[in-house]
C-alpha cells in the first residue's frame, strides 16, 4: 500500500556566539559549578545578544536546514515556529521568519506547546506534508530563553539557554511499513491542571507584561520520567515498533538526570541518547533539532535510522515521536 510520509530532508541548528559558563552564573547569584553540574549536566549555555530576537535565531538554523536539504528559501510554502518566546505578541514568529528568510506567500504561524512544542509542531506538519498541501516546509523550535529569567532566582535562571533549530521536511512515498523513512507515529499530551508546577507569570491579557519563569523543579522532575516514559511507548506503539528497535532517543534536553531516568526507566541502553544539555542548557522547543541536528553532523545518526524524540514541559504538555530519517 502507497502511503505519503513527512520525510525529514535537512537539519540544522544554532547558537549564538555568547557563552555563559557556570562560573559566569556564580557572579551574580549564589551558586557554583559543581551544583549545576551534579544536580543537572549543564556547564555552559549561550544568550542571544542583544541586536537578536528569537526569529534571527530561527532564520540561522533554517538556512542550515535548508542547505542540508538541497533547497533555498523560494521552495518553503509551510513554516512551523514552535517557540514561548515570540519576537512580539503578534505577527507570529513563523511570518517574521518568512519574511527574513524571503520565502513566498505561504502558511506560516506558531505552536505554542513549551518544551515540548518541536513534538507538537512537527506532528501539526504533517497533517500538512502527509496530506499533500505542502510540498516542503520549515519546522522550527527557537528560544531566547534567558528573555524570561528572574536573575535573583538560582533554581531556574541555571538551568536555561537560547538558541534554535530546524529541519526541513518533504513528502515522500512510503509502503506503510516501519521502513519507510518518514514520521511512523506520535503521542502527544497534556494536563493543564499542572499549571502551576511551570508556567510564566505574565501575559498580555493577564498582566500586559511578558513575566518571569516560575517552577516547582523537584515537582517537575517527578513527573518529567513518568510522564515522558508513557509517551515514548506509546508512540512507539503507534509507530508499530518497540523501543528496542529505535537506534537514536533525542529527548528534549532539560537535565541528564532527567534524560538517564527515562532511559533507565525503559531499559534503553544511554549510548543511544542524544545529550547535548551539557553545553547548550535547556532551549525549550530549540533542544530537539539542536541534539538532532549535532548528532547528524557529528556522523552518528545517519539516513534510515530510526529516531524517537520526546519532550515535556510548561501546560504540563508532554509527548514523543517515532521518525525513520
Ligand atoms: N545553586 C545552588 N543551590 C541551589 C540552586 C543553585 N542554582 N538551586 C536550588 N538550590 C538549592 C535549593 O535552594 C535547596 O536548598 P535548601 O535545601 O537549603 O532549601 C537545594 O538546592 C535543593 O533544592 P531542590 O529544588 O530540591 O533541588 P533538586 O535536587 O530538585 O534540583 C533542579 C533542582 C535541578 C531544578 C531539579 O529539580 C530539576 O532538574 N527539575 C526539573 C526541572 C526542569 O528541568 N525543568 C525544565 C522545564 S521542564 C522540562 O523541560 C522537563
Amino acid at each position: 500500500m502507497s502511503v505519503l510520509r513527512s520525510v525529514v530532508t535537512g537539519v540544522g541548528g544554532y547558537l549564538p556566539e555568547n557563552v555563559v559558563t557556570n562560573d559566569d552564573l556564580a557572579k551574580i547569584v549564589d551558586t557554583d559549578d559543581a551544583w549545576i553540574r551534579e544536580r543537572t549536566g549543564i556547564r555552559q549555555r549561550h544568550r542571544a545578544g542583544d541586536d537578536q530576537a528569537v526569529s534571527d535565531l530561527a532564520v540561522e538554523a533554517a538556512k542550515r536546514a535548508l542547505a542540508a536539504a538541497g533547497r533555498t528559501a523560494a521552495d518553503i510554502d509551510l513554516i512551523i515556529v514552535a517557540t514561548t518566546t515570540a519576537d512580539l505578541t503578534f505577527p507570529a514568529t513563523a511570518a517574521i521568519v518568512q519574511r527574513k528568510l524571503g520565502c513566498p506567500v505561504g502558511i506560516a504561524f506558531d505552536v505554542q506547546a513549551v518544551c515540548s512544542g518541536f513534538v507538537y509542531g512537527l506532528t501539526v506538519a504533517d497533517g500538512f506534508v502527509a496530506r499533500g498541501h505542502s510540498k516542503c516546509a520549515l519546522v522550527i523550535g527557537a528560544e531566547t530563553m534567558t528573555r524570561l529569567m528572574d536573575w535573583t532566582d538560582r533554581g531556574t535562571c541555571v538551568l536555561f539557554g537560547d538558541g534554535a533549530g530546524a529541519v526541513v521536511l518533504e513528502p515522500g512515498e512510503g509502503q506503510g511499513t516501519t521502513d519507510d523513512r518518514g514520521l511512523l507515529g506520535f503521542a502527544l499530551r497534556c494536563d493543564g491542571t499542572k499549571q502551576d508546577l511551570l508556567f510564566v507569570d505574565g501575559g498580555p491579557s493577564t498582566t500586559g507584561t511578558v513575566g518571569k519563569l516560575r517552577m516547582l523543579g523537584n515537582q517537575v522532575f517527578k513527573h518529567a520520567v513518568i510522564n515522558i516514559s508513557e509517551a515514548v511507548v506509546a508512540a512507539a506503539k503507534q509507530a508499530g515498533v518497540a523501543v528496542s528497535d529505535v537506534d537514536w532517543f533525542i529527548p528534549h534536553q532539560a537535565n541528564e538526570r532527567i534524560l538517564t531516568g527515562v532511559a533507565n526507566r525503559l531499559g534503553i541502553d544511554e549510548a543511544k541518547v542524544i545529550q547535548t544539555v551539557d553545553h547548550h542548557a535547556n532551549t525549550s522547543a530549540a533542544s530537539i533539532p539542536l541534539a538532532l541536528a549535532e548528532g547528524v553532523a557529528d556522523g552518528r545518526i545517519k539516513k534510515g535510522d530510526l529516531l524517537l524524540l520526546e519532550a515535556m514541559g510548561g501546560g504540563l504538555t508532554w509527548g514523543a515521536c517515532v521518525i525513520r530519517l
